[in-house]
């Protein structure tokens, strides 16, 4: 049996026991294990919902109970979540997040005391949703040496984007309507400012070149100012304006990173990555070019990348062996050789 506590009861939270419940049983022969949760810890009650049974207020009784193996770490925001990532590790509990915000400032830190406790710090949810990204970039491109990743990682602004360009739809309408569709982050204006995208373009920047890079370095404008007017004038260019977060490693240790609108062309690729979805291109000095294209945003498609951190590392602690791409300390970037 593997015991999971789930940190937080919100959209990705609830969506995290639904995945488990939906999937138990192809969940669990996957694991090699029974995949319980234990615990779901929210400040919140629940009534009616069966998740009360399990639901604690305290994350004492978790970090305290040395039967939890995993913690699932889905509050989002960087305190009280760093806090009770780091204690959880430091317990010896591995831990997979889709915090983005938490990844991108304090993701070294945690991965070294993961690896110093022989588990693992999982964060495939925090990028790209549902797309399998970072395993990508850890465990498959790893013949390669990436030179470019270029994306549309934010599923509300490209909602938006899409809605506006498509349908002429307002800025304040179409960003009520990716609220209420659970993709917008707790402030949206982590979206709408391309913060969002700029915490997860560093991160998969860090996991591509295998340097840290600070997101406090790359140059960030969000969509707040595009009007109608620029949609129509993309429009009659036979273009679209995206939200791209792009990277390129310049040389040994130098690196380009921003996040702004572009106009995309009808033969980007990009052009057609629509709504909700995000789209990841990488460029690798032997495999060429190569896209990954999903959902990229909401519940589910979170829930699916979390559960499937919490499936593999339950193999891992089978076999009591880290993953192999936790296994080397990530060398920090020089701040001054990142620029936007
Ligand atoms: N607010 C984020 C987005 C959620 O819209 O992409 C997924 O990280």
């Amino acid at each position: 049996m593997i015991n999971i506590a789930v940190l937080g009861y919100g959209t990705v939270g609830s969506g995290v026991v639904e995945v488990i419940n939906t999937n138990q049983d192809s969940i669990n022969r996957r694991a090699g294990d029974a995949i319980r949760i234990k615990y779901v810890l929210d400040l919140r009650d629940f009534p009616g919902d069966p998740v009360q049974k399990v639901l604690v207020h305290d994350y004492e009784t978790i970090v305290n109970d040395p039967e939890v193996d995993i913690v699932v770490e889905v509050m989002g925001g960087l305190e009280p979540a760093h806090t009770f990532v780091k204690r959880a590790l430091e317990a010896g509990k591995s831990v997979a997040t889709s915090n983005k915000a938490l990844v991108a400032k304090f993701g070294p830190e945690l991965m070294d005391i993961a690896r110093n406790k022989n588990i693992n710090f999982l964060f495939e949810a925090s990028c790209g949703g549902g797309i399998p990204i970072i395993r990508a970039l850890n465990q498959s491109l790893t013949a390669d040496q990436i030179d470019e990743v270029t994306g549309i990682l934010n599923g509300t602004t490209n909602y938006m984007l899409t809605k506006m360009d498509m349908e002429g739809s307002r800025f304040e309408s179409v960003l009520k309507e990716a609220q209420e569709k659970g993709y917008a982050e707790a402030d949206p204006t982590a979206d709408v400012e391309g913060y969002d995208a700029c915490r997860k373009i560093a991160i998969l920047s860090s996991l591509a070149y295998g340097k840290f890079l600070n997101y406090e370095k790359i140059h960030t404008e969000g969509i707040t100012r595009i009007t109608p007017e620029d949609m129509e004038y993309a429009r009659v260019m036979g273009m679209s304006i995206k939200l791209l977060a792009t990277s390129r490693k310049l040389s040994e240790d130098s690196y380009y990173a921003v996040v702004a609108p572009f106009l995309v062309g009808k033969n980007n690729p990009l052009y057609s990555v629509n709504d909700v979805y995000n789209g990841i291109f990488v460029h690798g000095n032997v495999l060429g070019d190569a896209m990954f294209y999903g959902s990229g945003a909401g519940k589910l498609p979170t829930a699916s990348a979390v559960v499937a951190d919490v499936v593999d590392e339950a193999k891992h602690l089978h076999e009591n062996m880290p993953n192999e791409w936790n296994d080397q300390p990530l060398p920090l970037a020089d701040p001054d050789q990142v620029s936007g």
